[in-house]
């Protein structure tokens, strides 16, 4: 089956970042400076969860910030993916990859990066059509031993590992040929942004962008 949604820009996108960090915010007034901060420090691809009763006036803000690329995080069902399109939202992220998420994911207009954790996952989101997916939770589960793993059973598949991602063991993943980037927090933590130290956070950013 083939998407109707652009997969290879977004992969061209997040090839270039190699990271994307993944943030919980809720605080609005938070949002366009801590996005400002991130693209600064060279992370221009943001994914904003939806675990926060503000996460979609946070992600229309940093949606407005010049260079930013955002996407919605913890997407579960179709309702969150009509409201991330609205939100300006250039992409999904799921935790899961359950049928029925990758079949609603066809009725919007930006591409959904699914999570799998295991090759039968995997193989059933390649059937409905997506081969670049995340690995969650990445280091949970074995980490770069089980990328390596997949890489000749499942050759046609890419991965962005998230989960336990840090400066330490970010290059080790980003050295396998099927991973693309991969997600974390560790880029914007919450002590950092409730204190509204965003040079840290740039610093932070920058040293992801150069390998951890
Ligand atoms: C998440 O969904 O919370 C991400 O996987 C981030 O995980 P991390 O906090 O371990 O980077």
């Amino acid at each position: 089956m083939t998407l109707s949604q652009d997969i290879e820009q977004l992969k061209q996108q997040v090839r270039a970042a190699r990271v994307i960090p993944v943030l919980v915010l809720d605080d609005v007034s938070r949002a366009r400076p801590l996005a400002e901060a991130l693209v600064a420090g060279g992370l221009n691809v943001l994914e904003v969860t939806l675990r926060t009763p503000n996460a979609l006036a946070v992600m229309a803000e940093m949606a407005r910030v010049e260079g930013a690329i955002v996407g919605s995080g913890t997407v579960r069902h179709a309702t969150h993916m009509r409201q991330s399109e609205d939100a300006g939202c250039q992409f999904m992220v799921s935790p899961g990859a359950p049928a029925y998420l990758l079949e609603d994911a066809q009725s919007v207009s930006i591409p959904l990066l699914p999570g799998v954790g295991s090759p039968t996952e995997a193989m059933a989101a390649a059937r409905a059509g997506y081969s670049f997916l995340k690995f969650f939770p990445a280091e949970a589960l074995g980490g770069v031993k089980v990328l390596k793993a997949f890489m000749s059973p499942l050759s046609d598949l890419e991965f962005c590992p998230t989960g336990g991602i840090s400066p330490e063991n970010m290059g080790a993943y980003l050295s396998l040929s099927n991973v693309v980037c991969v997600g974390g927090s560790w880029v914007a933590p919450a002590d950092l942004v409730q204190k509204g130290d965003f040079g840290a956070i740039e610093k932070l950013a920058r040293a992801a962008r150069q390998g951890g």
